[in-house]
C-alpha cells in the first residue's frame, strides 16, 4: 500500500477509536502489514530506561540500557537511519535478521518521551521518502496521542 493510503488508514483509526493503547497497537499493525519490507516496528518509551512498548514482529530487547541507535535518536532528538546495522557500532542486536533501521522521536507536548523504531531485513531500506513517512507518522502520533501515561518523564 502506498504511504498516503497508509496515513489515511491511520487517521481513520485515530478518528474512530479514542483509547490510545488500542489506537497505537492497531497503527503499528497497519504499518507492519502494509508498508513494504518491514521486519519489526515498535515503541520504546522513556521510563527509568528506554523500555519496550507495543510492537509488531519478533520478541525484542525490553530495555536498551542507555545504549543503541534508539537511545542516540532519543537524546539527540533526531531521526536516525542506519543503512547496514552490521556496520553500526551503536546498534543493539535484538534480531539477527534486522539489516537496516529508522528511528524517529515521539513527543508529548513538545517533550521527547520515546521513539518509534522500525527495522527491515534488507539493507538500505529507508530512503528520503521513508524518512518523510515515518516523520509524518510520529508527528501525527505526537499530536493525537496522550503519551504521558506510557512514560515516566
Ligand atoms: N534497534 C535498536 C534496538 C532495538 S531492536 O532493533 C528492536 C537500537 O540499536 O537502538
Amino acid at each position: 500500500m502506498q504511504y498516503d493510503l497508509i496515513i489515511k488508514t491511520i487517521q481513520n483509526q485515530i478518528t474512530n477509536e479514542k483509547d490510545d493503547l488500542a489506537r497505537i497497537s492497531n497503527i503499528l499493525a497497519i504499518i507492519y502489514e502494509y508498508a513494504e519490507d518491514i521486519s519489526w516496528i515498535g515503541f520504546y518509551f522513556k521510563k527509568d530506561d528506554l523500555v519496550l512498548g507495543p510492537f509488531q514482529g519478533k520478541s525484542a530487547c525490553t530495555r536498551l540500557n542507555g545504549k543503541g541507535v534508539c537511545w542516540k535518536a532519543f537524546t539527540q532528538e533526531k531521526t536516525i537511519i542506519i543503512d547496514d546495522v552490521t556496520k553500526e557500532k551503536d546498534h543493539i542486536f535484538c534480531d539477527s535478521s534486522s539489516k537496516s533501521e529508522i528511528v524517529t522521536v515521539i513527543y508529548n507536548k513538545n517533550i521527547p518521551i520515546g521513539v518509534l523504531d522500525c527495522d527491515s531485513a534488507i539493507t538500505h531500506r529507508f530512503k528520503k521518502e521513508d524518512r518523510a513517512f515515518f516523520e509524518e507518522i510520529t508527528n501525527i502520533l505526537s499530536n493525537e496521542i496522550n503519551f504521558s501515561k506510557f512514560t515516566q518523564i
